[in-house]
């Protein structure tokens, strides 16, 4: 079959951001969009030829269609083999299970992640390499490098071809494989969980809820806590995938999961809530009338790993990203491990990971992870509480407050302003940059500002620099407030203050974090001056 080269135009937008590159539908529906940002992809792979791709998405909107771009693409460009989702789908820890048990090249995922999805929403598609993770800055400004050069693309003349019933065909060249997109993933959390532990805990009283938002983790969720686990029918709610996710914006956290959150805080509530995002990475952990915040998840889960099969042996260290509270940095003191302290984005993590010198990490963006694969995982973090539940006979409740009195609590609470006008965060971010140096020593919410500083990041493995990764003041009490703006948001800026405080006081272990917290929080807004510049008097998101 003829490969053909189509002309092309560069696009000046197609800059990966924090996790590749989303935008809107109706962005990715101009001709040639996808097709030059997939070249871009294929062209910063230069060793792909005869290696294996794995293709999937979360299933919204303008997922279907493009993967048959992508294969038509990816045929043209030299893959010997691409393995693809029944129906197109895979979460993003399956595609990080399947390259890795597969030992393909890398990996495409067709998701905005936790952004609403539908023909007026949004879509987006990232790479990941041969560990199963992210692709590093390295590649992804390479992509960016290509796709403003670009000036032509490989595809073929072919029809569509059938995703929807498992099985291996030819598409030129090139092998295509239909897999089941769980199987690879379950017999994986199968190895690191005992699930014989787990079925006794769903045979007695136990009960819990996961919501997967309708979008990917319904498959996974329901094949794991019900038919393998045995957990009741109806344990899964909005478990089909659908392409708008149901109109809902499935982000788990208790705004965007509210109904969720409701019923655990409600007269039936059961043991255990929990959701997941667009792409099941994300997690919330929910007990009975308790939220579990991702800083105190990750914290108790590394207190609690030898509770866990897969890490009877102990942690060899743990990581968080920098607005992360300190939490789990507390345990690793503890356990005499070491602790490292990454930009916000899950790639800072691959290289420690692939290098041995952590096993557990996590971000305070509802994202929790191991060594297992190089993306957060959702299900894990679910299956990992049900384990320390099932281990320690503790409820979630139980479980955290005693970890605040062992370890102190860490207060938390992050503050978005999302969709404020992109000049609008730049002048924030560069005003309070300016004036980072005089506050240093100054008493500020009750506290002495110790220091101060634009947050960079030295990896140590590869020693290379990120800098630029958020606005820190570091209080002499160890409190922190720290400013960034998001790299993942498709609408103008959003800016995210993260606010921490840490209480060893059990008396005063139990109070509310926004009263808590209520001084940092309004020093934040003063030092943004956010309601002068943007009129917002008050935070769209509260974390
Ligand atoms: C994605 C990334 C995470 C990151 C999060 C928040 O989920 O995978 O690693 O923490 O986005 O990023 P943002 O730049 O919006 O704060
Ligand atoms: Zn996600």
């Amino acid at each position: 079959m003829a490969v053909l080269t189509i002309p092309t135009q560069a696009f000046p937008d197609q800059r990966p951001g924090t996790s590749g590159l989303r935008k809107k539908v109706s962005v990715f529906q101009q001709p040639h969009y996808l097709e030059n940002f997939v070249q871009s992809i294929f062209a910063a792979i230069p060793d792909r030829k005869g290696k294996t791709l794995v293709l999937g998405g979360d299933g919204r909107f303008f997922n279907r269609e493009a993967i048959q771009i992508i294969l038509r693409m990816a045929a043209a460009n030299g893959w010997g083999k691409v393995m693809v989702g029944r129906g197109g789908l895979l979460s993003t820890p399956a595609v990080s299970a399947i390259i890795r048990a597969h030992h393909a090249h890398g990996g495409i995922i067709l998701s905005a992640s936790h952004n609403p999805a539908g023909p007026h929403h949004d879509f987006g598609i990232k790479y990941n390499i041969s560990n199963g993770g992210p692709a590093p800055e390295k590649i992804t400004d390479a992509i960016w490098a290509g796709s403003k050069s670009i000036q032509s693309y490989q595809t073929l003349d072919t029809a569509d071809v059938d995703i929807d019933h498992d099985g291996v065909f030819q598409l030129d060249d090139m092998t295509v494989e239909i897999c089941d997109p769980v199987r690879d993933y379950a017999e994986l959390m199968a190895r690191i969980f005992d699930f014989e532990t787990l079925r006794r805990l769903f045979n007695g009283n136990f009960r819990m809820r996961f919501d997967a938002m309708h979008a990917i983790t319904g498959p996974y969720a329901l094949e794991i806590l019900e038919n393998q686990l045995g957990a009741p029918a109806g344990t899964v709610v909005n478990g089909i995938p659908l392409t708008d996710f149901g109109g809902g914006h499935p982000d788990p956290n208790l705004v965007y999961a509210k109904s969720l959150a409701d019923y655990l805080f409600g007269e039936e509530a059961p043991d255990f809530g929990a959701a997941s995002d667009g792409d099941g990475d994300r997690n919330m952990i929910l007990g009975r009338q308790f939220f579990v915040t991702p800083s105190d998840s990750l914290a108790a889960l590394a207190a609690n790993a030898t509770h866990i099969p897969g890490y009877h042996g102990g942690l060899k260290g743990v990581a968080r990203s920098m607005p992360t509270s300190q939490a789990v940095d507390v345990v690793a003191q503890k356990l005499g491990i070491p602790h490292y302290e990454t930009p916000t984005g899950w790639k800072f993590f691959g290289n420690l990971l692939d290098a041995g010198k952590i096993t557990f990490c996590g971000e305070e963006s509802f994202g929790t992870g191991s060594d297992h694969v190089r993306e957060k995982d959702g299900l894990w973090a679910v299956l990992a509480w049900l384990s320390v539940i099932a281990a320690t006979g503790k409820s979630v409740a139980e479980i955290v407050t005693r970890h605040w009195q062992e370890f102190g609590r860490h207060y938390y609470t992050r503050h978005d302003y999302e969709g404020i006008p992109a000049s609008a965060g730049e002048e924030i971010m560069a005003t309070l940059t300016a004036q980072l140096p005089v506050l240093t020593g100054q008493t500020l919410a009750g506290r002495i500002v110790q220091t101060t500083d634009d947050f960079a990041y030295t990896d140590p493995i590869d020693g290379s620099i990120s800098s630029h990764q958020g606005l820190r003041l570091l209080f002499s009490d160890g409190a922190r407030l720290v400013f960034r703006l998001s790299g993942t948001g498709t609408e103008g800026a959003t800016l995210r203050i993260y606010h921490e405080h840490l209480e060893q006081d059990a008396a005063r272990q139990h109070l509310d974090p926004q009263r808590v917290l209520r001084e940092l929080i309004a020093l934040g807004k003063d030092l943004t001056r956010i309601e002068k510049l943007t009129g917002r008097k008050a935070p769209t998101v509260i974390t």
